[in-house]
C-alpha cells in the first residue's frame, strides 16, 4: 500500500497496530490491518473519519456480511472461515461503534476488530473488495433508508396539508403578486399549490432513490478483481436493484449524492416560501399559529414570533449550502477513487438531516393554525383585488378583453374605497360610450364585485373556485395514495434482502 491507495487485498496483512484515530476509540488489540509505516503521524486525526463513520457502522456490517456470504458462495473463502467471520460481526455489531479499535475509518476498524477476535483468517473477509467499492455501498446503503425516511416526511406532509385544504375550499384568501393585493382565492388552493410542489419533491427523490439503490460492490479499489466475485448476488442480498457496471465509475460516482442533496435543496427553496407566507399571514393576522409552534420576547411581554417557521426559512440556507459544498468537492476530482470523497458525504448528511426535520416542523405549524376567516373574508376583496373578475365578466359578455380591462382599470383609478357599482358605470360610459347593462346585468356584476363571486368563477381546471379545487384535491389524493405505496414497494424490498441476509448468514455461523 503506497500513498494512502487501498489496494484489493487478497489476505489482509496481519500487521501489528491500528493507525491511531479520533475520539475514544481503544487502541487496536494486537492485530492490525495496517502496518506501522502509515500510522498517520500527526495527521492522523485530520484523515480519520471514524467518528464520522457512526453514520454507516451499521451499512458496513450488512455490507461486510453480504461480501462474505458470497466469497463463501463463490468458494473463494471457505465456510469455516466465513462463519468465524460473520460470528465476529455479530460480536463487533453487539459491542456497537464506540467499542470499535482506533482507525482511520469504520471500514479499517471493523476488519481490525474481525482481526482480533478470528485472527489472522479474520483478513480473509476482505478478499475481492477494497474500501473504495465498500464505503460507496455503505453510503448508498445508508442513504437508501435516509430516502425513504425522507420520503416519508414528505409524502405525510402532502397528506397533511390535503386534510387542512379540504377544510378550507371556501375560506376566501387573498392571493399576491409583488406582495400586492392581486385576486381572491381560498386557503385549499394555496395549500394546493404547495402539495403540488411536495408531489414533485416525492418524484425527484424518488429518482434519486432509484439511482443511489445500485451496488459499487465487487469494483474493488476501482479495476475490478481477478477473483470470481458474483455483484448480482451480493448486491441482491443488499436489496440493491442492480449493479453499477463499470469498476471505476462504481467507486468514483458521488452523483447519487448529489441528486439527493439537489432534490432536498429544491424542496427546502419551497419550504422557505410557505415558511414565508405563513410569517407573513400571521403578521398580517390572516392566521394564528399554535403556541407550540411561536416563541415570545425576552422584553417585549406582548410578543408572539412565528420562529419556528423563520428556522424553517433558513434550513434552505444550510441545504443549498450543502448542494454548493458538495458540488464543490467533486468538482474536478480525477478518476478513481479520491480521499476528498470523504469528505463530501457529510454534506448530504447535513442536508437529509435538516430538511425533513424543517417540512415536519412547518406541515406541523401549519396544521395546527387557526385561519382566521373575519380577517380573511375582508382582506380578500382589499385593493379591488376582484378587478380581473369584472374585467373576465365583460369580456364573456362580448366586450374585447383589452376594452373590459379598460373599464376596470378607469374605474380603479377612480375609486375612494371600496369598489361600487356606479364608478364601474361611470367607466363603462366613459370608455365604451355604453352602459355596462347592454352586457351584463347588475346583479352579475355585483356578484362579480364579491371575493366569493370571483373566486366561484374562476372554475378552469386547477383554479380556485371550490368544484375545481375539490377536483385537484382528488387527483392529489389519488397520487399520494401511490407514492405511498411505491414507498411501501421500497421498504418491502429492503426488509426482504435483510431477512435473506440474515438467512444466508444463519446458515455459517
Ligand atoms: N473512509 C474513506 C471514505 O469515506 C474510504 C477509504 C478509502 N481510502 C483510501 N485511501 N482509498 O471515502
Amino acid at each position: 500500500m503506497t500513498d494512502g491507495e487501498d489496494d484489493t487485498a487478497g489476505d489482509a496483512p496481519a500487521g501489528s497496530d491500528a493507525a491511531d484515530g479520533t475520539g475514544e476509540h481503544a487502541a487496536a488489540g494486537g492485530t492490525a490491518v495496517r502496518r506501522d509505516r502509515f500510522s498517520g503521524g500527526p495527521a492522523r486525526g485530520f484523515m480519520s473519519s471514524l467518528d464520522a463513520d457512526r453514520r454507516i457502522f451499521a451499512a458496513d456490517l450488512a455490507v461486510s456480511r453480504a461480501h462474505v456470504v458470497m466469497l463463501a458462495e463463490q468458494g473463494i473463502v471457505d465456510a469455516d472461515d466465513a462463519g468465524a467471520i460473520l460470528g465476529a460481526l455479530a460480536d463487533v455489531e453487539a459491542a456497537g461503534h464506540a467499542d470499535l479499535p482506533a482507525a482511520e475509518d469504520v471500514h479499517e476498524a471493523i476488519e481490525t476488530a474481525v482481526i482480533g477476535r478470528v485472527g489472522p483468517e479474520g483478513g480473509r473477509m476482505h478478499t475481492a473488495r477494497s474500501r473504495n467499492d465498500e464505503v460507496a455501498a455503505c453510503i448508498r446503503y445508508r442513504l437508501r433508508e435516509d430516502l425513504l425516511d425522507a420520503l416519508e416526511t414528505v409524502v405525510g406532509a402532502r397528506e397533511q396539508l390535503l386534510v387542512v385544504a379540504d377544510e378550507h375550499t371556501e375560506t376566501l384568501l387573498p392571493g399576491f403578486t409583488h406582495l400586492q393585493y392581486a385576486q381572491p382565492v381560498t386557503v385549499a388552493h394555496w395549500v394546493g399549490s404547495y402539495e403540488a410542489a411536495l408531489a414533485r419533491d416525492t418524484e425527484r427523490l424518488l429518482a434519486a432513490y432509484d439511482r443511489t439503490n445500485r451496488s459499487p460492490l465487487g469494483a474493488a479499489a476501482f479495476a475490478g478483481t481477478p477473483f470470481d466475485v458474483d455483484r448480482e448476488r451480493t448486491a441482491d442480498l443488499l436489496g440493491f436493484d442492480s449493479v453499477l457496471d463499470n469498476s471505476m465509475d462504481a467507486v468514483s460516482t458521488r452523483d447519487f449524492l448529489v441528486e439527493t442533496t439537489s432534490a432536498l435543496a429544491t424542496l427546502s427553496a419551497t419550504l422557505s416560501g410557505l415558511a414565508e407566507d405563513l410569517v407573513v399571514y400571521s403578521s398580517r393576522d390572516y392566521l394564528t399559529i399554535s403556541d407550540d409552534y411561536a416563541s415570545t420576547s425576552s422584553i417585549m411581554p406582548q410578543k408572539k414570533n412565528p420562529d419556528t417557521l423563520e428556522l424553517v426559512r433558513a434550513t434552505a440556507g444550510e441545504a443549498t449550502g450543502a448542494l454548493g459544498g458538495l458540488l464543490t468537492t467533486l468538482k474536478s476530482l480525477p478518476r478513481s477513487y479520491n480521499i476528498d470523497l470523504q469528505e463530501a458525504t457529510p454534506h448530504a448528511w447535513r442536508a437529509i438531516d435538516a430538511v425533513p426535520e424543517a417540512l415536519e416542523v412547518a406541515t406541523g405549524a401549519l396544521a395546527t393554525a387557526d385561519w382566521n376567516e373575519g380577517v380573511l373574508a375582508a382582506e380578500a376583496s382589499a385593493g379591488f383585488s376582484t378587478a380581473t373578475g369584472v374585467a373576465d365578466r365583460l369580456a364573456m359578455a362580448g366586450v374585447p378583453f383589452r376594452t373590459a380591462h379598460e373599464v376596470v382599470a378607469t374605474a380603479a383609478t377612480r375609486l375612494e374605497g371600496d369598489p361600487d357599482l356606479a364608478v364601474l358605470e361611470a367607466a363603462a360610459e366613459e370608455v365604451l360610450g355604453e352602459s355596462l347593462t347592454e352586457y351584463v346585468d347588475r346583479e352579475t356584476l355585483a356578484a362579480t364585485l364579491e371575493p366569493t363571486g370571483s373566486v366561484a368563477m374562476r372554475d378552469s381546471r386547477g383554479g380556485p373556485a371550490p368544484e375545481a379545487v375539490a377536483a385537484s384535491l382528488d387527483r392529489a389524493r389519488e397520487e399520494v395514495a401511490a407514492d405511498r405505496s411505491a414507498l411501501s414497494g421500497h421498504r418491502e424490498a429492503v426488509a426482504d434482502a435483510a431477512t435473506r441476509r440474515d438467512e444466508e448468514v444463519e446458515t455459517y455461523v
